[in-house]
């Protein structure tokens, strides 16, 4: 009865939740991956087991005993030695071969993907769709080969989608390609997995599988913002999505940029001690060259967003700012 339900327990773990070592399988290339991980597992636990019982075995068995008398020691044994060569060897090689397998299964994409771009940025990751649409979170429909092609707009981040077994370095100036075939409808969590400076550890978002014909009216449905809504609340989605909120509070609060709260119509001093009232060319400006008018206090850290927003994308996000005046 205990073990019947000990089993079934396991079997839902290993369907939904992952197993205690890993995550769930949500990827072809996950069972492959695990398959290595568990292969290199078992052989240490192999071999510590048995270094282990051997080393206290011959302590035990050969200690000093009363009335010893010290023995010419055995310099050479061919045959123990070819074998303690030989087995390693063919054992390091299959682990090799393990993980070569699983490696160039995920390195290399096969035709007829549906591919997406990521841009890693400090401190968010932008998904840009075949229609050019931009969103926060990686969309994706199930049962069909996903390549994804990334780069970086300033440091070195790192993409990572434990549940698909996916993990690739994002690099400014080059761009990386992992690909992968989800299996099953559902959300995942997407980590960015290289120290990428202050806000690091909440360079998050969501990877959401639908069905295939789900996919299609999200991905119509979501493209269409700047038409269905208005600009304010337009503008509000792209803060959201579009790595503003990352340094920007809406509450007042500090952060590495300044907070938007009261900000249209404030007058800022700046970098250099000219002062600049805030209105809607100045926010244009901003956005699109950061580094040239930077409020005194504040690092001129922000990327630019020349040619990553259109007009009336800067337009609404402006629309937006304007809505958090009191
Ligand atoms: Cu990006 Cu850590």
């Amino acid at each position: 009865m205990l073990g019947a339900l000990g089993t079934s327990l396991v079997a839902a773990l290993v369907e939904d939740q992952g197993t205690f070592w890993l995550p769930r399988q949500a990827s072809d290339m996950a069972g492959r991956v695990d398959a290595s991980f568990r292969l290199v597992y078992w052989v240490s636990v192999f071999f510590f087991a048995l270094i282990t019982f051997l080393l206290v075995f011959f302590v035990v068995r050969f200690r000093e005993r009363k009335g010893y008398e010290q023995q010419p020691a055995s310099e050479h044994n061919t045959p123990l030695e070819v074998f303690w060569s030989v087995i390693p060897t063919l054992i390091v090689i299959g682990l090799f071969w393990s993980g070569y397998r699983a490696y160039m299964g995920m390195t290399v994409a096969p035709q007829n993907t549906y591919e997406v771009l990521v841009t890693g940025q400090k401190w968010n990751w932008q998904f840009t769709y075949p229609n050019g649409y931009v969103d926060a979170q990686l969309h994706v429909p199930v049962d069909t080969a996903i390549k994804l092609t990334m780069s970086s707009q300033d440091v070195i981040h790192s993409f990572f989608a434990p549940d698909f077994r996916v993990k690739r370095d994002v690099i400014p100036g080059r761009y990386t390609q992992v690909w992968f075939t989800p299996r099953s409808t559902g959300e995942h969590d997407i980590f960015c997995t290289e120290y990428c400076g202050t806000n690091h550890s909440s360079m998050l978002s969501k990877l959401v599988v639908h069905r295939r014909a789900d996919f299609d009216a999200w991905l119509e449905d979501a493209s269409d913002f700047l038409a269905r809504m208005p600009p304010a609340e337009a503008g509000h989605m792209l803060y959201n999505v579009r790595g503003c909120k990352q340094c920007h509070s809406v509450d007042g609060t500090g952060g590495i940029g300044p907070t938007l709260a009261g900000l249209y119509g404030k007058r800022e001093v700046l970098v250099g001690g000219q002062a600049v009232e805030v209105e809607e060319n100045y926010l244009r400006r901003s956005i699109l060259e950061p580094q040239g008018e930077v409020v005194a206090g504040f690092d001129p850290v922000m990327p630019t967003y020349q040619g990553r927003l259109k007009d009336e994308e800067i337009t609404a996000i402006i629309e937006y700012i304007k809505t958090l005046n009191p």
